[in-house]
């Protein structure tokens, strides 16, 4: 998949972009804060509906603006596919194709994207929500039935977790939310293993690639193990429930085990292995998508390159598949990066207006 054109109006300090990139490698040249992540945001916002640096959307809005537009027109296969996203006074609304869309996940799937920040590196390094968050994002793209399942158990556990906490929980009501639960909480758990099972394989040929002589190990642990029953599980742990007035077992629990040749990534990975560890997963993100889609995502990767010696850049560049669409952005002007020698096109951003070279 290509994008084609992206135009945006109103989004943080981005003004009159018209962004026309190659199918290849763009590069995106630009001092600090003149809006190179921005730009990126914006075609993430139109892919997911979400920024990966704020879940208040007003902030995306630019200063004493009221609301923004951001159009993507993106080819995949021999079709043109149109995302516009019109976001007014706290309300957005998509388009595809110029029809309107009654649900904002009805957008999902039609750009498909992989992102690469920075920020990033916490799914390494942080606590087990991150990377839930991660599956949550990746199979909605991938799955219908997994986002559908995804609602619906949020809004069961939800309503689980408030009888909880009344003063005396109904048992028949608690029961019927326990059959729920149980029943979106299977399909959450068998995706989510599939997922990482494909993944993992991916990306240790990804990690192994950038970083050489190491291996990158990834497992899926799910609160419940696989060939429990949850419903069982949930009826068992009740007691418990009731008493910490909470849900204490399921799919809201599962974490990923990452680890570098079998030491725990987290706790004893260097920064530096974190960071390739991250790129990996997102590099096998990518792989994996195009398995299932038959189509590569739109690669993103936001100041990667202040982040690799031009050592493990070059490895990298090696590992990104030819026919992959990659925009890049770096503060750094050198022209002389791996990267940034093998561009199709350079773009150059300041004070939120960009300018092709
Ligand atoms: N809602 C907003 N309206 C206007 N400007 C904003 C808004 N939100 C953020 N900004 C400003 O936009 C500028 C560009 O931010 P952005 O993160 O895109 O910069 P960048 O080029 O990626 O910089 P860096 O190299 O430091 O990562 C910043 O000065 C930021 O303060
Ligand atoms: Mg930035």
């Amino acid at each position: 998949m290509y994008l084609k054109q992206l135009t945006c109006n109103g989004f943080r300090c981005l003004r009159d972009i018209q962004f026309e990139p190659s199918p290849g490698i763009n590069v995106i040249h630009g001092d600090n804060a003149q809006g190179k992540t921005s730009i990126l945001e914006a075609l993430l916002f139109a892919a997911t509906s979400k920024s990966h640096r704020t879940s208040t959307e007003s902030e995306l809005v630019a200063y004493k603006a009221e609301g923004f537009q951001i159009a993507a027109e993106a080819t995949r296969s021999d079709r043109n596919v149109l995302v516009e996203a019109n976001w007014w006074k706290g309300a957005k609304r998509f388009k595809v194709n110029g029809v309107a869309q009654t649900r904002v996940s009805d957008i999902l799937g039609k750009i498909t994207v992989t992102f690469f920040s920075p920020e990033d590196i916490s799914l390494v390094k942080a606590g087990a929500s991150v990377r839930r968050k991660f599956m949550d994002m990746e199979l909605s793209q991938l799955s219908a039935g997994y986002l559908a399942a995804l609602q619906k158990h949020r809004q069961v556990l939800r309503q689980r977790n408030e009888l909880l906490r009344a003063k005396h929980p109904d048992q028949d009501l608690l029961a019927a939310w326990d059959g729920q639960l149980a029943q979106h909480g299977a399909l959450l758990m068998a995706e989510r293993g599939d997922f990482i099972e494909e993944l993992a394989e991916l990306a240790q040929i990804a990690y192994a690639q950038i970083a050489q002589n190491e291996g990158l190990q990834m497992t899926y642990k799910p609160d419940v193990e696989v060939d429990a029953d949850y419903a069982a599980v949930l009826e068992k742990a009740r007691p418990i429930d009731l008493q910490r007035k909470m849900t204490t077992r399921g799919p809201h629990r599962d974490d990923i085990q990452l680890s570098i040749d079998n030491h725990p990534a987290r706790s004893t990975a260097s920064q530096g292995q974190q960071r390739s560890a991250a790129l990996a997963i997102k590099l096998a993100e990518l792989n994996l998508i195009h398995r299932r889609t038959r189509e590569y995502p739109i690669l993103m990767l936001d100041e990667v390159l202040a982040e690799l010696d031009p050592h493990r850049a070059g490895h990298l560049f090696s590992a990104i598949e030819k026919g992959v669409q990659c925009l890049l952005t770096t503060a750094n002007s050198a022209n002389n990066h791996p990267i940034t020698k093998q561009a199709v096109s350079t773009y150059l951003i300041k004070n939120g207006r960009l300018a092709k070279l």
